[in-house]
């Protein structure tokens, strides 16, 4: 089991200080995490840095529109962030800022490195520029009408409504986002960075294994198209950092962006007398590892490396890419309240039901991953309360009457013992391969004979038989003994159901410590450790997410390309407008497909006394035999309309993006037929 002492550093994308923190970063803050909380439990040195993204041109208009100044607004966010991460469990060594003196020192470094070396130059480019507000435009900040479709009111980049992209000068009618002004060019000096220069570089990194083969193949395409230069330089205003020798040009926010691992990890370094340069120059025996979005690896795959190689430092170990998180199977919408803050999350559940769903779904892939809501619940409920805690809580109580507290002395079943021993190498590899998905499988299918060991000894029927009591001793102990071996297993997810499990076991655990049997071992009283999943904190959850719609309307575009997308809401209608609209809730009685219609079901609806026949376009999700006994809610007030197969006398509702996900059904919901919805 012993393995050398590993030394690693590991980091997540920096977060921008323009927004909060959402289920969507999230994955990437939990993946992280458990990856290090397990190197930390089979005792390696595993460092692990974050920070916010403090630089650019959105954080600096927002500040503006905030009346404060960037500064200000950075490290309130840095706080906020810090905070929400903490509460997750999500534990860094350091959580900094890139608008850190650590930062431009590094900045200044690795720049002059690379301008020394010859990779730095300079030429005039022409830009949008906001003649009233006096900035150049990035591309989000100009918005007009598509060239291609015409759609008004469309992003400088590319048009949402025909897909078509192009570049901000082709807009017609282009207006600046900041001040409505239109738009004129401008010439000005940028610096660039001479990326080409380190293909063959990049590409042996790539092949040799530092990110997942999937996204390999992804570069090839990119290196296909061939490397350009990078444009470093943004001219003034801009918060950032100013390039050495340049008055008024700023680095552009991706160039300090990861230099910020760097400066947040000194930062740490410097107050507990570590040396961090170990951890960045070539031929040390550290590993560097960062954890990331797709959307985010051309910047960590390509520039960073370069700027690294090109400046003497280290290229990292790995980068560990992973996919997008999407709501019950679409994009997270502001609309539908599946756009969820962390901090929103937090009011209604518990970190740990996040985390270990996530851990459940989180492989070494970069494919999206759905959080769906109802399953997050059931997977819960079912695995942590239902099996895992469960084990404690059937055992516990009599090993505290009936036995002073205090574990058997004699295994009952060493061979089944004996399983969950064996089963650690695997767990570990799959912690370590990031197969979390594999972790949680194998620990459930423990969890399962466990249970099926209890059910079969039923120690609440032998403990009344005066001659089994010896035995039913053995049996809770047992029992507690594979309890604590899950428990090992799952600490990295579960770090405060562990810390809970430990103080009942009376117990410290190592990742080694899965092999110890605590024979004769004095535990404490147990108490309950974990509340099953109410749906309706969920649904309050999302009714919340929805109201924080209200208030950030007017956030700043995103900076990241692949920022979520948002559904545009409909123009707003009166609450008078809204009150006419009679929904009730119904049961299906009958449900029958309609010939020569694709798209189409016949339902026939209970409203409680009344039938009504309905047409709903919910074929492709729904065998009507299914439907048959549901409720759903429906429009009881839509005006009646013909149709080619009869006469639909309302409307139901379904909610989902189509195709077999559309959803209308609240299985015993407990509502009654007729009953209004409010
Ligand atoms: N500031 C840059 C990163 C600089 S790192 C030197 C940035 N910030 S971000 O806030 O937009 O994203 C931070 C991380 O969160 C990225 O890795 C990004 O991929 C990830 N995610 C943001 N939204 C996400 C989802 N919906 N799902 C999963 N991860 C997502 O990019
Ligand atoms: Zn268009």
């Amino acid at each position: 089991m012993q393995q050398p002492q590993r030394r690693i550093l590991v980091t997540s994308a920096l977060p921008y200080a323009n927004g909060s923190i959402h289920l969507g970063h999230l994955l990437e803050h939990i993946q992280t995490d458990i990856w290090v909380r397990f190197q930390r439990l089979r005792g390696h040195t595993c460092y692990s840095v974050c920070a916010d993204d403090a630089h650019g041109t959105p954080v600096m208009l927002k500040a503006q529109e905030l009346g404060i100044t960037p500064e200000e607004m950075v490290a309130q966010t840095r706080t906020e962030h810090h905070q929400d991460l903490l509460d997750f469990h999500v534990d860094y060594d350091n959580y900094y800022v890139t608008h850190s003196p650590e930062n431009k020192a590094f900045c200044e470094l690795i720049y002059n490195r690379l301008d020394e070396a010859g990779y730095i130059s300079k030429r005039a480019i022409n830009q949008l520029y906001d003649p009233e507000k006096e900035m150049f435009l990035p591309d989000r900040f100009v918005k007009g009408t598509c060239p291609n479709c015409g759609a008004e009111d469309q992003n400088g980049d590319n048009c949402d409504v025909c897909g078509a992209t192009y570049s901000p000068t082709e807009l017609k009618n282009p207006r600046s986002v900041v001040s409505g002004a239109e738009p004129v060019m401008k010439e000005s000096e940028h610096y660039f960075f001479d990326l080409p220069q380190f293909e063959g570089m990049l590409k042996k990194w790539i092949d040799d294994g530092a990110i997942q083969k999937e996204m390999a193949n992804k570069f090839n395409e990119w290196f296909e198209q061939g490397l350009q230069q990078w444009d470093i330089s943004r001219d003034a205003p801009y918060f950032g950092f100013e390039i050495p020798g340049a008055p008024n040009k700023f680095f552009y926010v991706w160039v300090d962006a990861p230099v910020g691992y760097m400066a947040s990890f000194k930062n740490y370094c410097d107050k507990h007398g570590i040396d961090d340069a170990e951890y960045w120059q070539e031929g040390n025996d550290t590993e560097l590892y960062h954890f990331i979005g797709k959307d985010i690896s051309y910047f960590h795959c390509l520039f960073w490396p370069a700027m690294l190689e090109g400046a003497g430092f280290r290229k990292p170990t790995g980068v560990n890419i992973h996919g997008f998180v999407t709501v019950n199977g679409a994009k997270m919408s502001k609309s539908k309240g599946t756009f969820i803050k962390g901090r929103t999350y937090l009011d209604h559940l518990n970190p740990e039901y996040l985390r270990y769903y996530y851990a459940s779904k989180l492989n070494d892939s970069v494919v999206d991953i759905d959080l769906n809501l109802t399953d997050l619940a059931q997977k819960v409920n079912a695995d942590l309360v239902g099996k895992v805690v469960n084990i404690a809580s059937r055992c516990a109580s009599f090993i505290t009457k009936c036995f002073d507290g205090v574990l058997s002395d004699k295994v009952e079943n060493p061979e089944l013992l004996k399983q969950f021993q064996d089963a650690q190498a695997d767990i570990a590899q799959a912690f370590e391969s990031r197969h979390y998905h594999k972790a949680i499988r194998d620990i459930m299918a423990l969890a399962d004979k466990a249970n099926q060991y209890i059910d079969t000894h039923a120690p609440w029927v032998t403990i009344k038989d005066e001659s089994k009591q010896a035995f039913t001793h053995d049996v809770c102990s047992m029992g507690i003994h594979m309890f604590r071996a899950l428990m090992v297993y799952l600490s990295p997810v579960l770090p405060k159901l562990a810390e809970q499990a430990q103080a009942f076991l009376n117990d410290e655990f190592t990742w080694d410590s899965a092999q110890q049997i605590k024979q004769g071992h004095a535990i404490n009283k147990f108490k309950p450790m974990m509340q099953r999943v109410e749906l309706d904190k969920i649904e309050a959850m999302v009714e919340a997410s929805k109201e924080n719609l209200k208030e950030s309307k007017s956030a700043a575009p995103q900076q990241a390309a692949g920022a979520l997308s948002q559904d545009p809401i409909s123009e707003t209608i009166s609450f008078e407008d809204f009150a006419k609209v009679d929904l009730r809730v119904v049961t299906i009685i009958h449900a029958e497909a309609v010939e020569k219609a694709d798209k189409l079901l016949r339902l026939e609806l209970d409203l409680g006394g009344e039938t009504r026949q309905v047409f709903a376009g919910i074929k492709s999700a729904y065998e009507p035999k299914d439907l048959i006994g549901k409720q759903t809610v429906m429009v009881a007030n839509l005006a009646p309309r013909k149709m080619r197969f009869g006469m639909s006398e309302g409307m139901v509702l379904a909610a989902g993006p189509g195709g077999t996900d559309v959803f209308i059904l609240q299985p015993d919901s407990g509502a009654l037929p007729g009953m209004r919805v409010k």
